[in-house]
């Protein structure tokens, strides 16, 4: 058993607003709450998921108030995780195939809602995410789940759990894969300001293309002007998922490198297709940041060779077992690569995209919120480059520079740059940088606070189990109870 098997165990324990030791000092100013989202229960009716991705989702929430933090999580009791606990049934989910039936129900709109990827607040809903077009609202106070959004008119089966904000235009981003006679890719916006009452969370079409075999796409880009789909050769024949025995939803995904890479640009305004530009292939699950600059798009993100990385993140490959090519201790593996990609749009600039290379061995990349759709300087991340343990990182974009923290033995998760708002003239790296970690000694996991301009630890909270590895998560200012 890897050091790391204590990130893929079930956690039971559920806690509510349980007070952390701290260690070190946590700034007085820092008031808010960070919610987190991921895998909490792997086993269903004595059956193992089958990925990493497809956990039973749980939410942890850390508030922060005057120096001292709070611990809170419960498992997002949906339909398919009171399906699992009662009757000890898995769902069809990315990698774990339940029956026939229940496949087919899977795209005849009954899709799961074991929403364990992400959080986010649209409009005034607290939405627990994945790839299914479910939409879970929760209470940020309770972690209670609050039933579904309705379903709307921009239809769709495979979603995006990464929305992308816009202050200045004041909506959220998306986009949906649909399958069907002919797929689509379908690209959406959520006003702040809905267009009547009760119309909360509506989404609005903004652009759609119809592709033949459509990519696995798990996140996207988004510049002032430009929404960016960016469509890795990791594609499907959506016959495929109607067959009896095709597995879970990736496992009909194929990779076709001689297919390249490609950035489908759309215009935000009109909904038109203003680029189309082809690359060497790669794969990737994150963007970073992206902005406009001198007709080109610049999109910043977290590249792969190619889709392997999929696969070494099956339980059997994680937890080192035998039974899959790949088998072994994968994790310490995964090298993705932050790559600047400079993407020509507008006429005369050329249809050649360039590549640069910044910082190799990261995951899980973030930006100040107020960096966003800006030329900007820092990304932070997971640093991934060492054997027994994952740190965390800050990239500078520009240059390459980075600056790491790690700690023996640990394994850190997603990092989130929160900014001191007294401090707003230098938004960027102003602020505190809060990451999950699990100490692979003890078996417990903690709550690490690092300063966003030094990359220097502040504090740590500790948290009195382990917590499984998780997935994303977002700070809430505005949840204070
Ligand atoms: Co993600």
């Amino acid at each position: 058993m890897p050091a790391y098997s204590p990130g893929f165990r079930s956690l039971d324990a559920e806690h509510d607003d349980l007070s952390l030791d701290v260690d070190g000092e946590i700034p007085a100013w820092l008031s808010g709450s960070l919610v987190r989202n991921g895998p909490g229960k792997f086993e269903v009716g004595g059956r193992r998921v089958e990925h990493w991705f497809d956990g039973l989702a749980m939410l942890h929430k850390f508030r922060f108030d005057g120096g001292d933090v709070a611990y809170s999580n419960r498992f997002l009791r949906t339909e398919t995780y009171r399906r699992a606990v009662e009757e000890g049934t898995i769902a069809s989910q990315f990698a774990t195939s339940g029956s026939y039936l229940d496949q087919l129900k899977s795209f005849l709109g009954d899709p799961t809602d074991n929403a364990n990827v992400n959080v986010a607040r649209v409009g005034g809903d607290y939405l627990a995410l994945t790839e299914t077009p479910r939409r879970v609202r929760f209470d940020p106070e309770t972690l209670a789940v609050r039933g579904d959004l309705p379903a709307d008119d921009v239809p769709g089966h495979h979603v995006t759990a990464h929305f992308q904000r816009d202050d200045r235009r004041g909506e959220t981003v998306g986009y949906a894969t649909e399958f069907g006679r002919t797929n689509r890719y379908r690209i959406y916006r959520v006003p702040d300001d809905p267009p009547g009452p009760g119309a909360g969370a509506e989404r609005v079409p903004v652009a759609s293309l119809e592709v033949e075999r459509p990519a696995y796409l798990h996140s996207f880009a988004l510049t002032r002007r430009y929404a960016v789909l960016v469509e890795p050769p990791f594609v499907v024949n959506p016959m495929r998922f109607l067959l009896p025995g095709s597995g879970g939803f990736i496992d009909n995904y194929r990779w076709r490198p001689e297919r390249g890479t490609r950035f489908l640009v759309f215009d935000r305004e009109s909904g038109e297709l203003a680029a189309e530009r082809r690359t060497a292939p790669f794969f990737f699950f994150h963007t970073v940041n992206a902005f406009d600059a001198e007709g080109h798009v610049v999109v910043d993100l977290v590249a792969y060779e190619d889709a392997d990385i999929v696969e070494n993140l099956f339980m059997s490959s994680v937890e080192g077992e035998a039974g899959r090519p790949d088998s072994g201790p994968e994790l310490d593996a995964a090298e993705g690569e932050l790559a600047r990609f400079r993407v020509p749009v507008e006429e005369g600039t050329g249809t050649t995209v360039e590549r640069r290379d910044r910082y190799t061995g990261t995951e899980l990349p973030r930006v100040a919120p107020g960096a966003r759709m800006d030329r900007y300087r820092f990304a932070y991340g997971q640093a991934t480059a060492r054997e027994g343990q994952n740190g965390l990182v800050k990239v500078n974009v520009e240059t390459g520079e980075a600056t790491e923290w790690w700690a023996e033995g640990h394994y850190a998760g997603e990092p989130i740059f929160v900014p001191n708002p007294d401090d707003a003239a230098v938004p960027e790296d102003r602020g505190v940088v809060l990451a999950p970690a699990l100490d692979t000694e003890s078996e417990q996991s903690l709550l690490v606070v690092l300063d966003g301009e030094t990359f220097e630890e502040l504090a740590r909270a500790q948290v009195p189990h382990h917590i499984p590895f998780g997935f994303h998560g977002e700070f809430f200012p505005e949840v204070v109870s």
